[in-house]
């Protein structure tokens, strides 16, 4: 058992709801069962890099459960390997090298554990200094989309799929009474999560995601088939990383930066145009962004993140750093970081929630 006296907290990537719920977690188990100190370091990596940090204790963290975003900040655009480097006007001039800065920050703050929380690139990158420097890294995973490997779950995700959900059904009505096709864009990156339980749960009559590369025409047939059976409506659920058999992404900008230079979106408005084409049948796109992101975390989302900030807590107790705590089953276990993020989570195009919707009637274009 390793004594823990000072750990360190940083939320790191895009936001997701649940993260306050995390930082409320680590802070009251380190505190009540551990006796120990927290630090919570501002804007990811960037307050690593450049020790910007805070104390926080149980008043800070009094209040946050149902709240969205982080109240830590977060970054995606400050890699400690490749950092940026700024001129006087804030203007990016190239990037250099700072990890040993954010060794140092460990170091000065005498930190006995840095707890990360974020997705795959935050893990990778945590995990990387702890590789490089021996920092004693536990990570705790979420986004949205939930691709991460070592568990079955991520928190966000359910918030999300809710979201979207609800998106449809709204969207349900209006297609209804104008007898359109209303195409609903969602995110999740590279993966169909999303989109597949969103789709299924608010009953999307066509159902598309990155994993199965579709085809028009026979996402046209579907609903040529069901006009013919008196429904004068559609509802597609379309993932923003989905594209057609043969096709490219669709990419909505492309910016000058290493951590991400692809931002997806747009894959709606090319289906619902196509389809409009293909069918005669007046068609519409949403696309519902960042508002899958924002709000109060569900109660799923909530329990999730309480369960991994305790076990983050324990899992740096039991010494086993270079580790990403994750729901398996019903239980929450410890995999190693690189072993999580070696491989994205994907949707299995033969697996049973797809089998699922496919039994149902619901097509995948392809
Ligand atoms: O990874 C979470 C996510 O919301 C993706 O679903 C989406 O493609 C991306 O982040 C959007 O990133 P940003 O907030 O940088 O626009």
């Amino acid at each position: 058992m390793k004594r823990i006296r000072r750990l360190g907290i940083l939320t790191g990537g895009g936001d997701c709801p649940g993260l306050n719920a995390v930082i409320r977690a680590v802070v009251k188990t380190a505190a009540l069962r551990y006796n120990a100190e927290v630090v919570g370091i501002r804007d990811g990596f960037r307050g690593l890099v450049e020790n910007d940090t805070r104390p926080l204790g149980f008043d800070d963290v009094s209040g946050i459960l149902p709240r969205g975003g982080t109240i830590l900040g977060t970054s995606n655009r400050h890699n400690p390997f490749q950092y940026p480097v700024l001129d006087a006007d804030g203007n990016r001039t190239g990037f250099s090298d700072r990890s040993a800065d954010a060794a140092a920050t460990v170091e000065t703050e005498k930190l006995d554990v840095l707890v990360a929380i974020g997705g795959d690139g935050t893990q990778t990158l945590a995990n990387e200094l702890h590789k490089q420097y021996g920092i004693p890294v536990v990570g705790v995973p979420k986004t949205i989309d939930n691709d991460i490997g070592g568990t079955d779950l991520t928190f966000g995700f359910d918030t999300a799929v809710a979201i979207a959900t609800e998106a449809v059904d709204r969207l349900h009505s209006t297609a209804e009474s104008h007898h359109r096709i209303m195409v609903l864009e969602v995110m999740g990156r590279y993966a169909g999560w999303i989109a597949l339980e969103a789709g299924i749960a608010g009953g999307g009559d066509v159902i598309l995601i990155p994993e199965i590369p579709f085809d028009m025409n026979l996402v046209a047939r579907k609903i040529r088939d069901r006009e013919k059976r008196g429904k004068r409506f559609s509802l597609i659920v379309v993932a923003e990383g989905s594209r057609q058999v043969d096709g490219e992404l669709v990419v909505a900008r492309k910016v000058q930066d290493p951590s991400d230079p692809i931002r997806l979106g747009g894959i709606s408005r090319f289906v619902g145009d196509a389809i409009e084409d293909l069918t005669g049948i007046e068609s519409r796109y949403t696309i519902l962004g960042h508002v899958q992101r924002g709000g109060s975390p569900t109660a799923f989302d909530r329990l999730l993140a309480t369960r991994f900030g305790y076990h983050a807590m324990e899992t740096a107790v039991d010494g086993l750093f270079g580790h990403m705590v994750g729901l398996q089953g019903t239980k929450i276990v410890a995999t190693p970081i690189a072993e999580a993020v070696a491989v994205p989570r994907k949707v299995a195009p033969d697996g049973d929630i797809v089998k699922t919707a496919m039994a149902l009637g619901t097509s995948f274009g392809f």
